[in-house]
């Protein structure tokens, strides 16, 4: 730990003295749906037989932490007081009986995307999920306790196995990838915190889920990190013509710098917008990405694909009742739909070596952080993603 480059930010970080004990730290916590975060001490349990505990140094927000906050997915039941937050990264302050890929002083990031390395899907090639994952009821760890308590003793719920909206925060060691040893520079370690939710997920829909040629062309609905990453993974493969859709023209302007050559705004046009996708295209795209997380544009993007060859990846989260807009004949013309989660990628095993070609700059992180403030003012950097000011906001903890 001496030589560590963070010795600044990690001037608290005795890991020999909190090691097997209950941390009481700053944690933002949430009453009820849409209320405002509460910044307040909470106790943090030791991790369990085959946890982690790790003091978060970085955390940023997603857009499903907003759709979480505002109790979208658990259609407003009371999993309250809880501690959201999933796109983090921090070091390892301790971990449970049986962890052995990871160890105290380890910078890491947390995934949602959990790879426990042994199930029938992890150790199947096809897919990146997990049986252990679960996106409908991630409140609790997998023993159904929480780690986190109110100073007056009530259960706090988790989100999503990560709750990185506190200082500390303890998750399964199949939700921790350890990061390059040059993590330790503070620098960088706030770069790939983006790794760890929205960057990956973007990249890897382009890498891993569509796969992206050289040469093709590529419609992205919804500009914010998530579809921006995806043209930047977009860009990374060649593609010659990427074109983005999104009703805030704000998002423009930060999109052509990240490599979205052609803008449409669905409000400035009179036709339909897969209309309008296909005569800028040939035709159609080879590939088009739902990434707005509004099931209005899914339509649009399915139809922008080229026949024969286009393929749709749906990336956003789509909350509601209504299913695919799609009559099972229109498949026949050789349009293709999938869905993807984490982009893809299983997460311990592929993680390292995708922060490898980010820290190479394969792919560029740095576009993607907007702003930054103290986490007290968590309120404040939720606001921004919410009116659509920020890409990525990074809180530092
Ligand atoms: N599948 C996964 O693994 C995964 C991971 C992370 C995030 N997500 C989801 O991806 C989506 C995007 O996340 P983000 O953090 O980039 O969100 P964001 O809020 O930063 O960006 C969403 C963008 O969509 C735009 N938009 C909204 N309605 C639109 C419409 N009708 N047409 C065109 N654009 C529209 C908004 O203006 C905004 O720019 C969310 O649904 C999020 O939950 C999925
Ligand atoms: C994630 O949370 C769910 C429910 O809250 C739990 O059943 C599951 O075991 C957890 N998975 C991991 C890897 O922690
Ligand atoms: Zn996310
Ligand atoms: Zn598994």
């Amino acid at each position: 730990m001496a030589e560590k480059k963070n010795n600044n930010i990690l001037r608290n970080f005795n890991p020999s003295e909190t090691r097997g004990k209950i941390i009481t730290c700053k944690a933002a916590v949430v009453y009820g749906p849409e209320e405002a975060f509460k910044i307040e001490e909470v106790e943090v349990h030791p991790p369990q037989k085959m946890e982690v505990r790790i003091k978060i140094l970085f955390t940023s927000i997603c857009h499903s932490d907003v759709d979480a906050w505002k109790a979208q997915p658990e259609s407003r039941r009371a999993f309250y007081p809880r501690i959201f937050g999933h796109e983090a990264s921090g070091i390892v302050e301790s971990v449970g009986e049986g962890v052995n890929d990871v160890r105290e002083g380890d910078y890491v990031v947390p995934i949602f995307q959990a790879e426990c390395g042994e199930c029938k899907l992890c150790t199947c090639e096809k897919t990146n999920t997990c049986e252990s994952v679960s996106y409908t009821n991630t409140v609790m760890l997998s023993d159904g306790k929480s780690r986190f308590y109110t100073t007056d003793a009530k259960p706090i719920f988790h989100f999503l196995n990560t709750s990185t909206f506190s200082e500390y925060t303890v998750v399964h060691s199949a939700c921790v990838v350890k990061l390059p040893s040059v993590a330790d520079d503070t620098r960088i370690l706030k770069r790939l915190t983006l790794l760890s939710c929205g960057v990956t997920t973007g990249v890897g829909a382009a890498w891993n889920v569509a796969n992206v040629h050289s040469g093709s062309t590529v419609a992205i609905f919804g500009l914010g990190s998530v579809g921006l990453a995806v043209a930047e993974g977009a860009r990374a493969r060649g593609a010659s013509k990427i074109i983005g859709i999104d009703i805030n023209p704000h998002k423009f302007i930060k999109a052509q710098a990240m490599g979205v050559t052609e803008f449409i705004n669905p409000k400035d046009e009179e036709k339909p917008v897969y209309e309008k996708i296909r005569e800028m295209s040939e035709g159609g795209v080879h590939y088009s990405f739902e990434c707005s997380g509004n099931s209005d544009v899914l339509r649009d993007a399915f139809l922008s694909s080229h026949e024969g060859w286009g393929l749709t990846v749906i990336v956003g989260i789509h909350l509601t009742p209504k299913t695919l807009p799609i009559h099972p004949m229109e498949l026949f013309y050789g349009r293709r739909i999938v869905g993807s989660m984490f982009g893809g990628f299983k997460g311990k095993s592929q993680l390292p070596h995708f922060a490898q070609q980010c820290l190479q700059g394969v792919v560029k992180l740095d576009d993607f952080i907007t702003h930054e403030l103290p986490f007290h003012d968590i309120n404040e950097a939720f606001q921004l993603l919410i009116a659509g000011k920020s890409l990525r906001c990074i809180l530092h903890l």
